[in-house]
């Protein structure tokens, strides 16, 4: 199957005055396939905010390349990706402040549509509340302003927008991080719902593994820039081969009742920053199982089982 997206040694630096460069995402390669819901995991600061929107091209690349549907989006100038944003839509954190204030609910629904010229007036006025219906809330509400609804009902504006143009490709930035524990579940339920339904390929960020768990079929594992691991959901919770994807689900998981101690979490003691990355294995520094090689070579990323692969020198499983 042709992949929908492929990146291939992204790179995304940003330098800071003091002559430091921030590594935010440092050689990343990652494949999204048609329909696939993948979960993009990892501690606050390893990049994956950095990596979303270097993919949709809302970041300038420092370097390497993007192929979305066959096309290089890493050497289209901005008029060319124009005709190609109907198909890569954006759902964020925060849906508040990518909505206007002024704007009637109607009017926030219709704009994608009538710019990218799938309908007019009043068409697009009952799309949009076809719209409205689709994720939950109802075509009444098109009159009303964003401050009128509540954070759950607001990111399914949010998600109504992104879905309006009827996109191939959604990615969703910790679009529930806010929003409280009971909302959430409702939310993720919902997305895994459209994506099954429109066909939709869904890049989900989240540092949240349980919701990973409800929208996503693969995982992809970042650390510190890099991508560390990729495997199918159960695979990923039953055998983790990352170090640091075991640590991640250790922090998370209950402990069995016939584990008595309580779970391993990383030390935080020596923890880099993407100012500072360390040779070798950038997990080195915090990695339990690090031995010299570690110090000094750095571990691509390796098939370890099926649709399984890890960057690690000595992953915890083997087939
Ligand atoms: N515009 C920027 N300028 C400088 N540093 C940035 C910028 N955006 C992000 N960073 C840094 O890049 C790293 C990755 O950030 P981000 O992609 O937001 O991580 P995440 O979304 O995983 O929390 C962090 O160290 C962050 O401080
Ligand atoms: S390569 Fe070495 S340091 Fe890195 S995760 Fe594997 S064992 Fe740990
Ligand atoms: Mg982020």
């Amino acid at each position: 199957m042709q992949p929908l997206v492929e990146m291939r040694a992204v790179r995304v630096y940003f330098p800071l005055q003091r002559g430091e460069i921030v590594r935010a995402v440092d050689g990343v390669d990652l494949v999204l396939h048609p329909s696939e819901a993948v979960g993009l995991v990892g501690e606050s600061g390893c990049g994956k905010s950095t990596l979303a929107r270097a993919l949709l091209r809302l970041l300038p690349l420092t370097s390497g390349e993007i192929w979305f549907d066959g096309q290089p989006l890493h050497r289209l100038s901005e008029s060319e990706i124009r005709p190609l944003r109907r198909q890569m839509q954006m759902v964020f954190q925060d849906p508040m402040a990518s909505l206007n204030p002024r704007m009637r609910i109607g009017h926030v629904l219709s704009e994608p549509l009538e710019v990218h010229g799938l309908a007019r007036g009043r068409q697009a006025w009952q799309r949009a509340g076809r719209l409205l219906e689709r994720v939950g809330l109802s075509a009444d509400h098109l009159h009303r302003y964003p401050h009128e609804f509540s954070g759950g009902q607001r990111q399914r504006i949010g998600i109504a927008r992104a879905i309006a143009t009827q996109p191939r490709l959604l990615v969703a930035d910790e679009p529930t991080s806010a929003l409280d524990v009971s909302i959430r579940a409702q939310i993720h339920a919902l997305l895994r719902e459209l994506q099954r339904e429109m066909n939709m390929t869904i890049l989900f960020v989240t540092h949240d593994l349980h919701a990973v768990r409800q929208v996503c079929s693969r995982v992809v594992v970042m650390y510190l820039g890099k991508v560390v691991e990729s495997a199918p959901v159960d695979q990923l919770f039953t055998t983790p081969a990352h170090p640091y994807t075991r640590a991640l689900l250790d922090s998370v998981l209950e402990p069995k009742p016939s584990q008595a101690r309580r779970p391993r979490s990383l030390p935080t003691g020596d923890v880099p920053t993407a100012i500072r990355v360390p040779p070798g294995c950038r997990f080195h520094t915090r990695c339990p199982y690090a031995q010299e090689r570690c110090r000094v070579e750095e571990p691509p990323l390796q098939p370890v089982g099926e649709g399984q692969q890890v960057a690690c020198h000595y992953p915890l499983i083997s087939h």
